[in-house]
């Protein structure tokens, strides 16, 4: 059913030919919207503007609607909703499953990307941004029918986890005893001996093959640097009252396994080149390339969000992806949208 306003301007659109540009009153003894419509009419048919006014409330058809308008000042029309009307529409939106609001048409399932903190660092102000509008996405978008599938892409992996560990061991730290801001110190300390100390830094290399191979006590450190990371960030998550739960988790890590056959794919296409030492794809029209194996071996980003688009498209079976990230990397994304299109990651039908 369409909102009182546009039945009201319907009405009079009817009756006079032309959109009445129906505003809210600025006061409220003007009743609850106003139109200027007889004085534009009037200036075409040089007639007063009072006149005009009058014409047309004579032959408007709103009884239903509101009570008899008023003709007021220079020959603006008052309109006064009438309260039963009101009243009969606020009684219909609470009993509404949908307190009104139109369900789409077609549902889609729609994978929203949002927060993406970094384990062992607090939030800044673009992930509470992220967060916030992401959130408001997933309330709109399923507030209106859609199946919302949250996605929180945290960064739980990378070399300076090797690092960090390192640290960690070295210093004989209990990780669960502190909380998300102590660790955020505990990442400065060790990047701080890491680039003062190189044996040191080639200690937190080791860490990090160690690491990749599953070693049972890096894991478990590595393990608790996520866990308490996460209860910092669902206590901000809580203050913002956020929709999003550990369920939502779909951090760097858990693409690992996925890696290797995202970079063989796009190999065995062509699409995949080595260029000193990395494995690079280039775009047209881009300078820099996506990187999606580095030098070392590692991967990074590009690897991991390319991986994330094909499990979002396979196995979320998502119909659209909304990215809400920094501005900052829009360029990253504009670049991975194009080698996912051209890898067929990223079919046409799904929007991102
Ligand atoms: N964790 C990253 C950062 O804080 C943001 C990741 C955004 N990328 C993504 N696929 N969600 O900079």
């Amino acid at each position: 059913m369409p909102s009182l306003p546009s039945q009201l301007s319907a009405r009079i659109e009817s009756a006079t030919g032309v959109d009445p540009q129906l505003r809210p009153s600025t006061k409220p003894q003007f009743g609850h919207f106003q139109s200027n419509v007889a004085l534009r009419l009037a200036k075409q048919e040089g007639r007063p503007p009072r006149d005009v006014a009058a014409d047309i409330v004579a032959k408007l058809d709103v009884a239903d609607l509101c009570e008899t308008p008023d003709v007021a000042g220079p020959g603006f029309i008052n309109f006064r909703l009438r309260s039963d009307v009101l009243a009969q529409v606020a009684s219909d939106l609470v009993t509404d499953p949908h307190v009104g609001i139109a369900q789409a048409d077609s549902p889609q399932r729609v994978v929203i990307d949002y927060s993406a903190p970094n384990v062992a660092k607090q939030m800044h102000v673009g992930h509470l941004r992220s967060t916030i509008i992401g959130d408001c996405f997933n309330r709109v978008l399923s507030a209106q029918g859609h199946t919302v599938i949250p996605q929180n892409h945290i960064g739980d992996w990378g070399t300076q986890f090797g690092m960090l560990v390192q640290y960690v061991v070295e210093h004989r730290i209990d990780v669960m005893e502190m909380d998300l801001p102590e660790v955020e110190q505990l990442y400065k300390d060790s990047k701080k001996e890491f680039d003062a100390d190189p044996e040191f830094a080639d200690r937190a290399r080791l860490r990090v093959v160690k690491l990749q191979g599953g070693d049972e006590r890096t894991l478990q450190i590595w393990h608790a640097l996520i866990d308490v990371s996460l209860a910092g960030f669902n206590e901000t998550y809580a203050r913002l009252g956020v929709l999003l739960t550990d369920d939502d988790l779909a951090g760097e890590s858990t693409y690992n396994d996925d890696l290797p056959r995202v970079v063989d794919e796009l190999e065995a296409d062509g699409l995949a080149v080595e260029d000193g030492g990395a494995l690079c794809v280039f775009v047209e029209g881009q300078d820099a390339p996506m990187i999606v194996r580095k030098r070392d071996g590692g991967y990074g980003y590009d690897a991991t969000d390319l991986a994330a688009i094909r499990r979002r498209v396979g196995k979320l079976k998502a119909d659209r992806i909304v990215y809400v990230t920094d501005v900052r990397q829009a360029h990253h994304f504009e670049v991975l949208f194009q080698v996912a299109r051209k890898a067929e990651f990223l079919p046409e039908s799904v929007v991102a």
